[in-house]
C-alpha cells in the first residue's frame, strides 16, 4: 500500500513520461484560451495536483498564459462567475507556492441554452480579451436558434467565438454552415487534439478545410486531463498546425 504522498510521487514520475521532451516546443503559441483547470466543478482536472501537472506540461511546450474556461450548461455545470473567480483565485495560490510563473486567467465555456440566454439578457456574461464570449452547442443536433443567439449576443456587444467548430456533426454534411457562421463574424476556435483527430477522423479532416481556407481565429487546448499531451506533441508537427502560424491568430493578443 502507498501513502498519499508516494503515490503522488510515482503519478508525478509517470506524467514525467508523458511530458514533452525539453526543446519540443509548441511553436506561435504562447496563450491558451479554452481550457478545463479548475478542479470539481466540471469535467476537466480533479484537483489542484492535476491542474498543476497539465499547466507544467503545457508550459514546458511554450504556452506562458492560460484563460481557463469551465462549463455554464445549465443540466450539468451551473457554475456561476463567483465560483469560477475564487477558485482561479486559489489556483493561482497554489501556482506561486510551487514557484510556477504562469499567468492564468478565466472565463467560460457557454453551452448555448435556456440559461445562456437568461444570462445573456442580463448581460452578465464572462468575457475574454475584447468582449470574446466562448460557446459551444449540441455535437449532433442542429439547433434552430443558433444563428439568431450569435445575432443577439452582438447586439449585446459580446463578440461570439465558437468552440471546436470542427466537432459539429451537424454540419459535416453542409460546409457551407461553416462559410454562413464564419460570415456572420462569429470567430472560431479551432482544438489543438483536433489536428490528429483526437476527437474522430471526420473532425480532423474538418479542421484541415477550415484552415486550407483561413477560417480560424484561435487555437485552444480545450485540454481536460494529461492524456491530451502526447496528441498535443503530435498535433504541433502538423502540416495544418504549421500553416496556422502565416494567420494572425488572437490568442498571443489576449
Ligand atoms: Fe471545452
Amino acid at each position: 500500500m502507498f501513502g498519499n504522498s508516494e503515490m503522488m510521487s510515482i503519478l508525478s514520475r509517470v506524467f514525467k513520461q508523458t511530458a514533452p521532451a525539453s526543446g519540443q516546443s509548441v511553436g506561435y503559441l504562447k496563450t491558451d484560451m479554452h481550457s478545463h483547470l479548475l478542479p470539481g466543478i466540471d469535467d476537466g482536472v480533479k484537483s489542484f495536483e492535476e491542474s498543476i501537472e497539465v499547466i507544467t506540461s503545457l508550459q514546458a511546450m511554450g504556452y506562458n498564459k492560460f484563460i481557463t474556461t469551465p462549463h455554464i450548461m445549465s443540466d450539468f455545470y451551473r457554475n456561476t462567475p463567483e465560483v469560477i473567480r475564487s477558485l482561479c483565485d486559489e489556483l493561482r495560490l497554489e501556482l506561486a507556492k510551487s514557484n510556477i510563473d504562469v499567468e492564468i486567467d478565466c472565463a467560460a465555456e457557454y453551452y448555448m441554452d435556456d440559461m445562456f440566454d437568461e444570462l445573456l439578457a442580463s448581460k452578465s456574461l464572462m468575457t475574454f480579451g475584447d468582449n470574446n464570449v466562448l460557446v459551444e452547442t449540441s455535437y449532433l443536433n442542429p439547433v434552430s436558434n443558433l444563428k439568431e443567439t450569435f445575432f443577439n449576443m452582438q447586439m449585446a456587444g459580446y463578440q461570439p467565438v465558437l468552440a471546436h467548430p470542427e466537432r459539429y456533426v451537424f454540419m459535416y454534411s453542409d460546409f457551407e454552415q461553416y462559410n454562413d457562421i464564419f460570415g456572420r463574424d462569429v470567430l472560431f476556435a479551432l482544438n489543438l487534439g483536433s489536428f490528429v483527430g483526437y476527437y474522430s477522423k471526420e473532425s480532423k479532416k474538418i479542421i484541415e478545410k477550415l484552415v486550407k481556407n483561413k477560417m480560424v481565429h484561435f487555437i485552444g487546448s480545450d485540454i481536460h486531463n494529461m492524456r491530451l499531451i502526447p496528441h498535443f506533441q503530435r498535433a504541433i508537427q502538423t502540416s495544418a498546425y504549421q500553416q496556422c502560424s502565416a494567420y494572425k491568430l488572437i490568442n498571443n493578443s489576449l
